[in-house]
């Protein structure tokens, strides 16, 4: 278990709460909302234990309590934090899952929590997943007379899906109900997909605390970090109680607070059109972000927008500031065009180190400044955190493949070597998802005699938009390496070795860490090589595998 430093307690951030039907604290980043909860819990340890001899706390799973978890097992080595007088009741587990599983809920309440503290086993509940289905409805029953008989939960942390959901209640739950079978939402198996290597393996069932349940709690703090919850987050805020998001219940209870990060907030009104509710200081960021956001409610492009608009849209006080929209348009205009840096102003015959987290960060989030560094003639190095080959599942990867497959004739590639990429995959047999069932084309004959080549003719420059020309790895995909499919037909090869970020913030982790401890070249297919479409005679840039812990032969890619 890594070691958690300690964090100083940071000033959440305020801002007019007019339209919030739910309280919110909002803090700048995960580590410091971890931080904040660790402390209430720990608060309310202290409180009900010292109180009435015991303390009942209500959990969930999933990416985002991680962060707490770890805060808690630091401070019970601290001293700080006693867990024997401690009784817990987890929201939900997936059905069916036997709990010792590698994907259940129990496991991960053991990896991440359990195992670390001293909490009496007998202390901890997990609803069972291996419950025969006959005993379901008598084995719910069960729970909430336990819950009930520890004297109900005193602290209730939630997550919360993408589908509004908390616990398992998907949309349709009604606030009456109770703890009992479910069936999953598309949304929330997606969600789960690349735990389980595939949405067609996410089981479709699970057994989930009800909404009644949950806010019989004394304490509810509903969790929710990364801009992938901003919709939702500010649905279940500021939207209307409804059955489709179970968590708008949350607003009619009255010791609820949804604990936030910044990005899980940008859509809260508050954070994201501040003006609409207060007066601000319109420092020039702000008066920035005011006119894009205007520019895209009024459907017109930033210098076309007239003092109608301002007017329109809550931003008479801004506009006020220089009396015409002109001059607020122009310098705005003016600094966002001068975040374009054109070749002149960037380093020429020079060495560059580029860090994409993720293989594709770099292209997709920079590669524009990429190709102007390349045609400045720079010495260009990509350093990956992670292969990324976990995050493309086979059946991307045929999808693909069949698309080149049909286009090759427009695309100016050989059909006849695209017609192999399949076959490339089944010769691993499904490498990705060892456990997953495999379908008809998976069982396609297997390639003899490695992978094959695609064969592009010269005739035409291809250039996939995601992995342009100038982007290249060194040394091309080895056996059983790391390497992305070819979207629109042109494969740029990637001997990139993969390091698994260990606290995934993927939505609907599962398990933490799980990814990491599979050695990413036991997961991927190996893809055809590609071509590289780099001009003779250019300085090629590189890819730098930037494995925690790689071996030399890892580092043959660099
Ligand atoms: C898990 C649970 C779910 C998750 C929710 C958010 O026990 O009850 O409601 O809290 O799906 O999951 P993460 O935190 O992975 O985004």
């Amino acid at each position: 278990m890594k070691q958690v430093p300690e964090r100083l307690a940071v000033a959440p951030i305020e801002g007019s709460r007019l339209r919030e039907r739910l309280r919110t604290v909002v803090v700048p980043d995960h580590d410091d909302l971890a931080a904040l909860l660790a402390d209430r819990i720990v608060e309310v340890i202290h409180h009900e234990t010292a109180t009435k001899g015991r303390c009942v706390l209500g959990l969930a799973t999933g990416s985002t309590p991680l962060g707490i978890y770890q805060e808690l097992i630091r401070r019970h080595r601290a001293g700080e934090v006693d867990f024997s007088h401690v009784v817990t009741f987890n929201l939900d587990e997936y059905y069916p899952m036997p709990p010792a599983s590698p994907h259940s809920y129990r496991r991960y309440m053991q990896e991440n929590l359990f195992d670390h503290v001293n909490l009496p086993a007998a202390q901890a509940h997990v609803p069972d997943g291996g419950t025969p289905r006959e005993q379901i409805a008598q084995a719910c029953a069960a729970y909430e007379r336990a819950i009930a008989d520890a004297g109900g939960i005193d602290f209730q942390l939630l997550g919360i899906g993408q589908s509004g959901h908390i616990g398992f209640n998907e949309p349709g739950s009604t606030r009456e109900s109770r703890t009992r079978l479910v069936t999953l939402d598309t949304i929330t198996r997606r969600a789960a997909a690349a735990d389980f290597f595939g949405e067609d393996n996410v089981p479709r069932e699970a057994i989930t605390m009800g909404v009644a349940t949950i806010l019989e709690a004394r304490e509810i703090a509903l969790i929710a970090t990364g801009e992938h919850k901003a919709a939702i987050v500010r649905r279940a805020v500021e939207g209307e109680p409804s059955h489709d998001v179970a968590a708008t219940f949350l607003q009619g209870h009255p010791n609820a607070t949804g604990y936030l990060d910044l990005a899980a907030a940008a859509e809260l009104t508050r954070i994201k059109t501040p003006w609409v509710l207060e007066s601000v200081t319109w420092t020039p960021a702000l008066t920035e972000r005011a006119l894009v956001w205007l520019s895209e409610q009024a459907g017109k492009a930033i210098l076309k927008l007239t003092a109608q608009d301002y007017a329109e849209h809550h931003l008479s006080p801004l506009l006020a500031r220089s009396g015409a929209p002109g001059p607020i348009n122009g310098e705005v205009f003016n600094r966002l065009r001068d975040k374009i840096r054109g070749r002149a102003r960037l380093p020429t015959r020079n060495r560059i180190l580029v860090f994409s987290p993720h293989p594709d960060d770099d292209v997709i989030s920079m590669g524009g400044i990429l190709r102007k560094l390349w045609e400045n003639e720079n010495a260009i190095t990509v350093a990956y955190m992670t292969s990324g080959n976990i995050a493309v599942f086979d059946h991307d990867v045929r999808r693909h493949l069949e698309f080149t497959e049909r286009a090759a004739t427009t695309l100016g590639v050989d059909p006849a070597a695209v017609r192999r990429g399949p076959a490339v995959l089944s010769h691993r047999g499904g490498a990705q998802a060892p456990h997953r069932r495999r379908g008809r084309r998976d069982r396609r004959p297997a390639a003899r005699g490695g992978p094959p080549r695609l064969r592009l003719r010269r005739r035409r420059p291809l250039r996939s938009p995601r992995h342009p020309p100038h982007v290249q790895a060194g040394g091309g995909p080895r056996p059983g390496r790391a390497a992305r499919p070819p979207p629109g037909g042109v494969a740029v090869p990637r001997g990139v070795a993969g390091m698994v970020d260990h606290r995934s913030r993927r939505a609907g982790a599962a398990v933490a860490g799980r990814a990491a401890r599979q050695d990413p070249r036991d997961l991927q297919a190996p893809v055809p090589e590609g071509h590289r479409a780099v001009p003779r005679g250019a300085r090629r840039p590189r890819v730098l595998a930037a494995r925690r812990g790689a071996q030399p032969r890892d580092r043959r890619a660099c």
